[in-house]
């Protein structure tokens, strides 16, 4: 089966390509003559994800899926959620929307998070399925490490004293969101027949 993955981001097509058997082959949105930019303009973390691989699946006829991914801020009623990457400004200054948030968390007892990640797979026939993952955690006060991206130096996954900026990247994926919801998704292909 070939099937594409709507992203831009060439580290996410690797970490997946090194998870699947060889039956099915990913592709990138470069391989097959997508360089439009695609909208990602609804309110939800699974519109988000069902529209670019929707976009994709129609106009190149080729199966597809697409990730979203959201932090999750409890005492905020789950903002930035959606608007993560753009939390502080269209910009999508990782710096500047971590020091939002931490702001808007001053005087919050309650430091509690997840991100959360929602893949919407479309197949051949059109069939199309999501798969989540989350992890819990909390919000620091300051920042931690170097690693990783986004929210990773705030953020302390449940049960662990580090943040995700303090964790290598196998660490990491080991119990992220996206590393969960990759796996549902990698099992899922794995026990398609080929197509
Ligand atoms: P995307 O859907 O993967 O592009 O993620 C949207 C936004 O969520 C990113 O721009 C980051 O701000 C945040 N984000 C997603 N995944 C992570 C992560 O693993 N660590 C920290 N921040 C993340």
């Amino acid at each position: 089966m070939r099937i594409c993955f709507a992203t831009n981001n060439r580290y996410k097509v690797n970490e997946i390509k090194a998870m699947l058997p060889t039956s099915v082959e990913i592709v990138s949105l470069a391989e097959i003559g997508c360089e439009e930019e695609l909208a990602e303009d609804q309110n939800t973390l699974e519109g988000n994800s069902h529209q670019k691989a929707e976009y994709v699946y129609k106009k190149y006829g080729i199966p597809c899926f697409a990730d979203d991914t959201g932090l999750e801020v409890f005492a905020l009623d789950g903002e930035p959620g959606v608007y993560s990457a753009r939390y502080a400004g269209v910009q999508r200054d990782n710096m500047a929307n971590i020091q939002l948030l931490l702001e808007k968390l001053k005087d919050k007892d309650n430091r509690m998070a997840q991100f959360r990640t929602v893949i919407t797979l479309i197949n051949p026939s059109g069939k199309v399925k999501q798969f989540e993952g989350v992890v819990k955690g909390t919000i620091l006060t300051e920042m931690k490490g170097t690693e990783g991206f986004g929210y990773d130096p705030v953020f302390a996954p449940k049960g662990y004293q580090q943040t995700f900026a303090e964790m290598s990247s196998d660490q990491k994926n080991a119990i992220s969101h996206r590393g969960i919801a990759i796996r549902k998704l990698v099992d899922f292909l794995s026990k398609q027949k080929q197509e």
